[in-house]
Parts: structure tokens; C-alpha cells; sequence
């Protein structure tokens, strides 16, 4: 018998990282927890590797690339939310290891510098939309794929049309109608920003253009995504909102665990519904859509924008229609460059610097 692969799990204390601990102890005999990093919660475990404390405190990122990089380790699940997790990822690939991507953010970033590192064996995507992309591509030539549709629940906010955005509270934002998510992940769902950062992520780890990829709301999130062919067939994946199983697949590729979430039922198909995107009040889409067009440090300047921004709006400092007005203005503001890491973490930084010192950032009119 083969022995278990080893993981390590940077951001175990979260959502992602909760459930991804779920999945390694339903299946002891196929995985074993090898590494763990907690920040201020903890998880109890013990491991070769268990790393305290948050990115750019003493230790921390040493021991995090110590624990990435160690023979032993096999496969490095990605989940501490933002650009603090852009360096283990892409140590974790320079020593060749598996690496399951929760974080879009480091694809957003980084992503022709990350899909270069991870060659031919590419990255195991984490996110349900990605996930379900992926699925529906094993076993397809890559040159009969014409076009992805990435799917949208539309947040807390997209059903309610005459909702004044500027009096969104945190608590209604942070009310998620489907998924149970960690605070970052959840705001950028309600502003629409993380289907604009869905999409860059998806036309890096796919290799579309961003022309071929779309995106539409689909506020009962049981169809994760769906892949369109050169011969008019079209591929989706479904199945309930419950992040255990896009983990257990990338966990387990090119295997499937067995009873990794309950069956859906046919039942749960009826009254599906689908509905194009209002980009004039959600313009997150078409921002990253033309950051990434841009290409250089836009992307990474779209992403760092956005991270100040909802800190500022979970703090109380700004409105919620404040996130998406600072990150156009950023955006605009930002002169380029090319995409070297030194570039885009410079990109990253002026970002931030932006963003922190705009005075009581408010969109006009
Ligand atoms: N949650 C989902 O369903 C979901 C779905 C798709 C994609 N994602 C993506 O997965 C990533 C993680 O999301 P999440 O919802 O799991 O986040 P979360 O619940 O907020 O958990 C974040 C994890 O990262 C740790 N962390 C926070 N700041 C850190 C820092 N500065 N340095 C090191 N570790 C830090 C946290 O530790 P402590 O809390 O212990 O301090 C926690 O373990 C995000 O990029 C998100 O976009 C999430």
C-alpha cells in the first residue's frame, strides 16, 4: 500500500482551511496532515509543522517556506486570503509540489509568473466555480473549448435593484444568501469584485482569452460553471453549495472520494434560473476584465485596491459603494508597468498607499 500524501494547509483555521482538515480526517488512510499555519484562531492539531501567527511577523513566512518546501510535503492547500499568500505559493511550486489554490488572489496578481512556475502539471483550483471548469475539461482537447461561463450568485445584493448601496451596513453585507465564507471573500461577493477576480483567475489557470469567458448570475448556486464546445454542446457541473467537494477533488486528482458531500437530488435541479450580470451597478466585472486586458501591474493594483478598500469598509472608515469607487480611481490613476514580480509587488504597494491615503473615499453623485 502507497502511504498517505501529505499536506500542509496554510490558513487552516478558516473556512477553507476547516474544511479542508474535514476532508483529510474523513480519509485517513489516502492523506495526513503534515503542516498547518493558524493565525489567531487554532485548530488543536499537531503536525510536523504547526506555524502561529499571521505573514510578515518574525518567523512566520521562514518557517511557512521551510514547511512548503520540505521533501516530505506533497501537496500545499492555498487559503490565507490576499496577496500575503503570493510567496508560499510560489515557493511551494519552484520546489515542485501539488499546490490546491483557494486564494485567487495570487492568480490576479501574479498569474502568468505562477502558471509559469507550475508548468505542465498546473495548479489544482480550489474555488467552486474553477473547480467545476476544471472538471468539465478532463478528458478535452484544450482547441475545442470555445468559451467558459462562470456562474454568480449575485450576493446579498443583486436581487434587491432599488437598495441604496451607500447605506449597505456590514452586517448585511457579510450575510452571504448561499456560502459560508470568511469576511474578505464574502464583501468581494456582494460588491460582484470576486467574479471579476474569478475571471482573471480563470483565464490564467485555463489559458482563455478573457474575450471567451463570461460571466452570469445564477442566484441558486447549484450549477458551479459551465464550459461551451466548438460544437455547440455544453458541459456544467452541479451540485449543492458546499465547498467540501471542490477541496476533495483537488485533494484527490485524479481520483474521487467516495461520499465526499451528499448526493443532489433532482429535486434540487427544478427552477434554476440564470440572468445576465448588471454591470452598470455591479462594474467590478468589467474593471478587472479591463485591468487584465491592460495586463502589467493593473491586475495586481486592482487586487491590492480592492484588499484596502473592503478592510476599510469592515473598519466602518468607508461606504460600501466606497470599495469599487477606490479601486476605479486607482485604477486609473496607477501609471503601469510591466510584470515582473519586483513590478507587480511595487504595483501592490503603490496600491495600498493609495488607497490608505484617500481622504474619506465617497464615489460622486
Ligand atoms: N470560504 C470559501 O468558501 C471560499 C471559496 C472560494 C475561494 N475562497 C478563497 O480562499 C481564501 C481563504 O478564504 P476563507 O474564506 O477560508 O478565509 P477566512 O475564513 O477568513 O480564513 C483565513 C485564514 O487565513 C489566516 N490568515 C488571515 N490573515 C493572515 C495573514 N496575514 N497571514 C497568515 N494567515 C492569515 C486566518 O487565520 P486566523 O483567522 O486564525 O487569524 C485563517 O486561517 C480567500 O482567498 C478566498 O477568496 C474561499
Amino acid at each position: 500500500m502507497t502511504r498517505p500524501i501529505n499536506v500542509a494547509v496554510l490558513g487552516a483555521t478558516g473556512s477553507i482551511g476547516r474544511q479542508t482538515l474535514d476532508v483529510i480526517d474523513r480519509n485517513p488512510g489516502r492523506f495526513k496532515l503534515f503542516g498547518l499555519t493558524e493565525g489567531a484562531r487554532s485548530t488543536n492539531r499537531e503536525a510536523e509543522y504547526l506555524v502561529q501567527g499571521h505573514a510578515g511577523e518574525p518567523d512566520f513566512d521562514a518557517t511557512v517556506e521551510a514547511m512548503v518546501t520540505d521533501p516530505r510535503c506533497d501537496l500545499v492547500v492555498v487559503a490565507i486570503p490576499g496577496a500575503r499568500a503570493l510567496a508560499p505559493t510560489m515557493a511551494a511550486l519552484r520546489a515542485g509540489k501539488e499546490v490546491a489554490l483557494a486564494t485567487k488572489e495570487v492568480l490576479v496578481m501574479a498569474g502568468e509568473l505562477v502558471m509559469r512556475l507550475a508548468g505542465e502539471k498546473g495548479i489544482r483550483p480550489v474555488d467552486s466555480e474553477h473547480s467545476a471548469i476544471w472538471q468539465c475539461l478532463w478528458g478535452e482537447e484544450r482547441e475545442n473549448v470555445r468559451r467558459l461561463i462562470i456562474t454568480a450568485s449575485g450576493g446579498p445584493f443583486w436581487s434587491q435593484p432599488n437598495l441604496d448601496l451607500d447605506q449597505v451596513t456590514v452586517e448585511q453585507a457579510l450575510n452571504h444568501p448561499r456560502w459560508s465564507m470568511g469576511p474578505k471573500v464574502t464583501v468581494d461577493s456582494a460588491t460582484l469584485m470576486n467574479k471579476g477576480l474569478e475571471l482573471i483567475e480563470a483565464h490564467h489557470l485555463f489559458g482563455l482569452p478573457l474575450a471567451a469567458i463570461s460571466v452570469c448570475v445564477h442566484p441558486q448556486s447549484v450549477v458551479h460553471s459551465l464550459v461551451e464546445f466548438v460544437d455547440g454542446s455544453l458541459k456544467a457541473q452541479l451540485g449543492r453549495p458546499d465547498m467540501r467537494l471542490p477541496i476533495a477533488v483537488a485533494l484527490a486528482y485524479p481520483d474521487r472520494l467516495p461520499d465526499a458531500v451528499p448526493p443532489t437530488t433532482i429535486q434540487e435541479l427544478s427552477g434554476l434560473e440564470f440572468y445576465d450580470l448588471d454591470e452598470k451597478r455591479f462594474p467590478s466585472v468589467r474593471l478587472a476584465r479591463e485591468a487584465a486586458t491592460t495586463g502589467g501591474g493593473h491586475p495586481a493594483v486592482l487586487n491590492a485596491a480592492n484588499e484596502e478598500a473592503v478592510n476599510a469598509f469592515l473598519a466602518g472608515e468607508i461606504p460600501f459603494s466606497g470599495i469599487v469607487w477606490a479601486v476605479e480611481r486607482a485604477l486609473s490613476d496607477f501609471s503601469g508597468c510591466k510584470g515582473t514580480l519586483e513590478e507587480i509587488l511595487e504595483a501592490d504597494r503603490w496600491a495600498r498607499a493609495y488607497v490608505r491615503q484617500m481622504d474619506g473615499i465617497r464615489p460622486v453623485g
